[in-house]
């Protein structure tokens, strides 16, 4: 059966933990899919993962829906949600509606995530009215690399932490269906899940958010950009990746590969018919 926003809300009124991966292809969204996790990012990550970008400033709106449609074509069951990329909804309300309809018709989104508290709120409640249910990341704002100058940890102190609050409540009263929280004080994060009625995910943002995502090269450490305290390599994939590579090219060099068993035979007489 296919997760629906419905499946968040039930998922924070049992107390059950919400699972999120980023995933960008079909292939790697249909195994993921097939262990049963709640929800699928199309993130906009995937300017750093897959498209090599030094941030995610430069993804648009063709790369996102590319991408998108790849991941909603494998999924059967998880919750398929697209990040609308930098400057998608940046200069408009409109905008941020034709946008995130252009995720759902074209990308098969079922939900768009933008990233923003209380300047977003109409931009939020606008969607949301187009029948498109947003998810709000707040806290580290990727898309502001730009005048924030690094990736840090936000909201530790006093006036910061009452900002993302603040951020947290609006958003919520907005329509938005969830919070992303990225990079803020396990503590902060705890309360704002505690505060908000809708769910919680977090990236490095503790334990006491109501679901946890992270970057899936990141968590199977494919990706050596940044490298945050946050992740974790659940398998070293990258290791093996480069492992297997390495010993293809041996056995191609040494004839190895491809052996008897990879190859197709043909009667030996018409061979020795085409060489008369
Ligand atoms: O783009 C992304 O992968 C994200 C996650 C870091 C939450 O927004
Ligand atoms: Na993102």
């Amino acid at each position: 059966m296919k997760n629906t926003v419905l499946t968040l809300q039930q998922r924070k009124q049992k107390q059950q933990k919400i699972t999120m991966l980023t995933a960008y292809d079909y292939t790697t969204a249909k195994l993921m899919d097939q262990t049963g996790i709640d929800c699928i990012l199309v993130g906009d990550s995937l300017g750093m993962v897959m498209l090599g970008y030094e941030d995610t400033v430069s993804v648009t709106m063709e790369d996102m829906i590319h991408h998108s449609k790849a991941v909603a074509r494998a999924v059967k069951s998880a919750l398929v949600i697209t990040d609308l990329p930098f400057m998608s909804y940046h200069a408009s309300v409109y905008d941020a509606v034709r946008n995130a309809g252009r995720l759902v018709q074209e990308g098969q989104a079922q939900v768009v995530k933008l990233e923003g508290g209380r300047a977003f709120c109409e931009h939020i409640k606008m969607i949301t009215q187009a029948s498109i249910p947003v998810i709000a990341h707040i806290g580290l704002m990727p898309q502001s690399i730009k005048t924030l100058g690094n990736y840090k940890v936000q909201g530790k102190a006093y006036q910061q932490a009452k900002d993302i609050i603040l951020d947290a409540l609006a958003v919520e009263q907005a329509g938005a269906v969830a919070i992303l929280l990225e990079c803020v004080p396990a503590a902060l994060a705890k309360l704002i899940s505690e505060l908000v009625n809708i769910p919680t995910i977090g990236i490095g943002a503790g334990v006491g958010c109501d679901g946890q995502v992270l970057v899936f090269q990141d968590m199977l450490g494919m990706y050596d950009g940044i490298c945050s305290k946050f992740t974790k390599t659940f398998a070293p994939i990258g290791q093996q990746m480069k492992q297997a590579f390495t010993e293809y090219c041996q056995e191609v060099a040494q004839a190895q590969f491809p052996a008897p068993e990879h190859e197709f035979s043909i009667d030996e007489t018409i061979i020795h018919t085409l060489m008369d």
